[in-house]
């Protein structure tokens, strides 16, 4: 369900695909304006949403063309729920639900406390049915990894048992703790980097995502 561990024992499906990884080049740059992240985010956020339904079941159903009846195929899966953690998250929703129309958005608020790291929770709204969906948890960062975790923990003491994470880059810690919390969720992200820094921050990274946002730096 959540991948083979790779050489270094971290179960995670890197998207590597060209586009995001030159887009994710322009992001990592210091001298990037926040008109552009935000723009390279949303666009980002909807190529690995591409592969991160690669595997959504299908199911044929019996319709008619204009020319002649046929057999097609329709997504036969739960129902999709895109839930954002704040503030960052919020940068990779419209990408997503470009892809996914009717997907529900559930918000998480969590921050991360500059002294301890540990993530703080302030906000919490979900749709009603989260045990009936499948839910796609997005936040550009996986540092630590104990916002991603943490979030993952709420939801299901919720109710969901179907979830998926997706962030644009990760440190090995952050993949590591979420592997070890949450082994049955599933991890896509467009980087696995080298490390955290002393403040938490990951190396080479590109920064803090909610400043770079939201041009609160
Ligand atoms: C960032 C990021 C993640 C978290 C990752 O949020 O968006 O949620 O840090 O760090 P972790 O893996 O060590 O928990 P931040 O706390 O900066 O809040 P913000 O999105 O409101 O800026
Ligand atoms: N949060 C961020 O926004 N960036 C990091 O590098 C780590 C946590």
């Amino acid at each position: 369900m959540a991948g083979k561990a790779d050489k270094k024992g971290l179960k995670v499906h890197v998207i590597d695909h060209p586009l995001i990884q030159h887009k994710l080049t322009l992001m990592r740059m210091k001298e990037t304006s926040s008109k552009d992240f935000r723009d390279l985010l949303e666009e980002i956020a909807m190529l690995m949403g591409y592969e991160v339904t690669r595997d959504f079941p299908l199911r044929e159903i019996d319709i008619e063309t204009p020319v002649a009846p046929c057999k097609s195929k329709i997504i036969a899966g739960k129902k999709v729920g895109l839930v954002p953690i704040l503030r960052a998250g919020l940068g990779m929703l419209d990408g997503m639900l470009a892809l996914i129309p009717a997907a529900r958005v559930g918000h998480i608020g969590l921050y991360r406390d500059p002294e301890t790291l540990k993530p703080v929770e302030y906000y919490c709204k979900l749709p009603p049915d989260v045990s009936e969906r499948t839910l796609i948890v997005v936040d550009p960062m996986l540092a630590t990894g104990g916002s991603a975790s943490a979030a993952l923990t709420l939801l299901k003491e919720h109710g969901a048992r179907n979830l998926i994470l997706m962030c644009l880059v990760s440190a090995p810690d952050g993949i590591k703790v979420v592997n070890k919390d949450h082994p049955d969720v599933p991890i896509y992200t467009a980087a696995v980097d080298d490390h955290l820094n002393e403040h938490g921050y990951i190396v080479p990274g590109l920064g803090d995502a909610g400043d770079r946002i939201f041009g609160t730096l």
